[in-house]
């Protein structure tokens, strides 16, 4: 039999535009003179014909992240940490100094301790909150970039951030942030003078914990396409099927943490006066050490969904109220519409050292929660029972 003529299957596209964002599954697009022209132009930035380049549904993910931040440009990437390497080592070169926080997440802090030194990239550590030592660090080291993270995991401690983009300012280097914790809900950071956002998106922006991903989000077109190139080039593009993920995440995102920031808020003033409990860590606690000017500049409303119970009875007690908890579910990752519990002894801070932690801030029998949607009276009633149950 002759072949029906022309080529199967590939006229679909609508006569209207879609609602929602089609998953555009497909690795190439149909070359036309515009696209070789962008391909000859600049390597192929802006035009849609190569998924590792741009995909429409990537950039729509993008495009709302971009939104939230109020910026020029987001691009997404594989996950939160192929948007901190790529940034960084898009900003750094061999004989370049960072300064940098120590208090970060685990694979951060191995990405500054190990992977940075090992191409030649000095990397100065300073305590988050210290704004003398960044200011000593930033006029001594006159580094390329400063990076700290605006709510660190998992001290929940502030990055003073509007005086410390001054001081990297001041010597010409680059301010990034990761702003994973904070979300662009409580702080936006390019309001507050960093040059460049990097966030697992795996976390509270698409917020089901059922997707890895990352963006970088600036108002610097320029800085943006240098990133994009390595992107590119190191390969950590995202995927469309998890680029709808996070799009469709996003729809809720300012529903979701207005709730889970005022269950946070409520679930840390309640644990506050729990017995069993030596001391809360959250920014919106009245004796929290950022509480003041910081706190209000860095997160003018509502102070995130991110709450540290301190146990009497150290890491073994925490494991044993962990253990115990029937609501929040022990798993580590964060920003989820669950409630999840960890502690970071065993999981994100297990590669540090006990005296490391102590260094980075991080007590023992400190229990992580990343607060959810149950809502209070659930959440207080669990921490209670499992609490009480290890007394
Ligand atoms: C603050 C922070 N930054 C970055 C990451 C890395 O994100 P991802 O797991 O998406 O690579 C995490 C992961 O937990 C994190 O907590």
């Amino acid at each position: 039999m002759t072949p029906a003529p022309g080529r199967p299957g590939r006229r679909h596209t609508a006569r209207t535009s879609p609602v929602v964002p089609p998953i555009y599954q497909t690795t190439t697009f149909e070359l036309d003179d515009t696209a070789y022209a962008d391909i000859q132009g600049t390597g192929g930035l802006h035009e849609t014909w190569y998924s590792r380049f741009g995909n429409p549904t990537v950039e729509a993910a993008a495009a709302e992240v971009a939104r939230l931040h109020g910026a020029a440009r987001s691009l997404m990437t594989s996950s939160g940490m192929a948007a901190i390497a790529t940034t960084l080592v898009t900003l750094l070169g061999s004989g370049d100094t960072l300064v940098a926080a120590r208090q970060v997440y685990g694979d951060t802090d191995d990405l500054l301790g190990r992977d940075l030194p090992a191409l030649g990239i000095e990397v100065v550590r300073v305590d988050t909150f210290d704004l003398p030592a960044w200011r000593r660090a930033i006029a001594g080291h006159r580094p390329a970039a400063v990076y700290g993270e605006t709510l660190s995991n998992p001290q929940l401690r502030l990055l003073p951030l509007p005086a410390v983009a001054e001081a990297a300012h001041q010597v010409g280097a680059r301010m990034v942030v990761d702003n994973t914790f904070a979300t662009p809900y409580c702080t936006r950071p390019l309001e507050l003078g960093a040059d460049v956002v990097v966030e697992s998106a795996t976390k509270f922006l698409a917020g089901h914990s059922d997707v890895v991903a990352g963006a970088v989000t600036s108002d610097d077109v320029e800085l943006h396409e240098q990133v994009q190139r390595r992107v590119i080039t190191f390969g950590g593009c995202l995927d469309p099927h998890a680029a709808f993920l996070v799009w469709r995440g996003l729809r809720t995102f300012e529903v979701r943490l207005a709730r889970a920031c005022q269950t946070a808020a409520a679930v840390a003033a309640v644990m506050a006066t729990e017995p069993g409990v030596s001391h809360v860590r959250y920014p919106g606690q009245p004796d929290h050490p950022d509480a003041g000017a910081v706190a209000e500049a860095v997160m003018p409303g509502p102070r995130g969904a991110m709450v540290g119970l301190v146990l009497e009875g150290g890491d073994a007690r925490a494991l044993a109220v962990l253990r115990r908890l029937e609501v929040a579910v022990e798993a580590t990752s964060l920003g989820g519409v669950e409630t999840l519990a960890s502690v970071p002894f065993n999981s994100s801070h297990f590669n540090m050292p006990p005296r490391q932690r102590l260094e980075a801030g991080i007590p023992p029998g400190l229990l992580r929660l990343s607060v959810g949607l149950e809502g209070t009276e659930a959440l207080v009633a669990d921490l209670r029972r499992a609490i009480a149950a290890t007394a």
